[in-house]
C-alpha cells in the first residue's frame, strides 16, 4: 500500500512495479480509436460514393444519414456528413466506458493504475471545464437515438431492390446482411448506455412499491444485462460503422460487386 502511494507520488512516467503487459491494453486503444478517426475523417470530407443503388440496390453509408441536405435542398460548401457526424462523435465521446480508455491511452491519466503519469497533476475529476462538459452525455444519448431510428429504417430499406419498372421487392443481398449488422451492433452499444439505465431506473426509492416501478425495474435489468458487455459492444460497433461506410463505398466506387443472395419477384 505504501508502495502504491508513492507511485502515485509521481515518481516518474511509466514507474510501476507491475510485472504484467499494462500498456498493451493502452496501446490497442490508442491505435483503434486513431485508425477510426482518420478513416471516419477522411469519409466523411469525401461527400460521395456514400450511397450504392448498383442493380436497384438502395445502400446508405451510416456515416451520411440521416440525408439532410436531400431534405432541406442544402448547398453547402462542405460534405454534409458533418452536419450529422457531431452527434455520434459527442455521444461515443462522453461515453463513460471511453472517456476511461482514452483517458488512459491519448492522455496517460493514468496510463494504467498503480503506474507512474507524466508529470504532477492535481486531479479535479470531471467538475471543471472542460471535463465537465462530459455531463452532457444523456443529451447526445437522446440525440444518437434518432439517429439511430434512421439507420434502422436504412438497414430495412436494404432488404428492398427496385426493378426496371420501378416496383419494390424484396431481397437478401450481402450489403443488406452489412447493415443489419451494424445496426445492430450500434443498438447494442447505444441501449448499454448508463444514461439510458437512469433514465428507465433512476430516481426510484422503491424497485417494487408499484406496478409502474416493477416494470422501470424489469426494464433496467434488460438495459443493464447489455451494459454488462458494454466494452464490447463499444468496439465492435465503432468498428462495424467504419466497415460498412467502407464497404458501400467500394461497391459505389465499382471496386466491389455487391452479391446478390436473392430477390422475391
Ligand atoms: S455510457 Fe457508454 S454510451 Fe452511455
Amino acid at each position: 500500500m505504501a508502495e502504491s502511494v508513492s507511485i502515485l507520488e509521481h515518481k516518474g512516467f511509466g514507474v510501476t512495479q507491475r510485472r504484467d503487459n499494462w500498456w498493451v491494453k493502452p496501446l490497442l486503444v490508442f491505435i483503434g480509436l486513431s485508425a477510426f478517426g482518420i478513416y471516419s475523417t477522411w469519409a466523411a470530407w469525401q461527400g460521395d460514393n456514400f450511397l450504392f443503388t448498383g442493380h436497384g440496390a438502395y445502400y446508405l453509408s451510416p456515416f451520411y444519414s440521416p440525408q439532410v441536405q436531400l431534405w432541406f435542398g442544402l448547398h453547402l460548401p462542405f460534405s454534409f456528413a458533418f452536419l450529422i457526424l457531431w452527434i455520434p462523435l459527442g455521444f461515443r465521446a462522453t461515453c463513460y466506458y471511453y472517456r476511461k480508455t482514452y483517458y488512459r491511452a491519448f492522455f496517460a491519466d493514468p496510463a494504467a493504475c498503480a503506474v507512474g503519469e507524466p508529470k504532477h497533476r492535481h486531479y479535479h475529476g470531471e467538475r471543471k471545464f472542460p471535463f465537465i462538459l462530459q455531463n452532457i452525455h444523456r443529451y447526445f444519448f437522446y440525440l444518437a437515438t434518432i439517429v439511430l431510428l434512421f439507420l434502422w429504417y436504412d438497414a430495412v430499406r436494404a432488404f428492398f431492390f427496385r426493378s426496371a419498372a420501378g416496383h419494390l421487392h424484396f431481397g437478401v443481398g450481402v450489403g443488406s446482411l452489412v447493415m443489419l449488422i451494424n445496426v445492430i451492433a450500434l443498438s447494442g452499444f447505444s441501449f448499454g448506455c448508463n444514461s439510458l439505465r437512469h433514465l428507465v431506473g433512476g430516481k426510484l426509492d422503491c424497485f417494487s412499491c408499484s406496478r409502474t416501478a416493477r416494470a422501470r425495474y424489469k426494464i433496467w435489468g434488460k438495459v443493464s444485462i447489455l451494459n454488462l458487455r458494454h466494452a464490447e459492444w463499444a468496439w465492435v460497433s465503432l468498428f462495424s460503422v467504419g466497415l460498412t461506410d467502407l464497404y458501400i463505398r467500394l461497391c459505389a466506387m465499382g471496386t466491389l460487386p455487391d452479391v446478390r443472395l436473392f430477390i422475391i419477384k
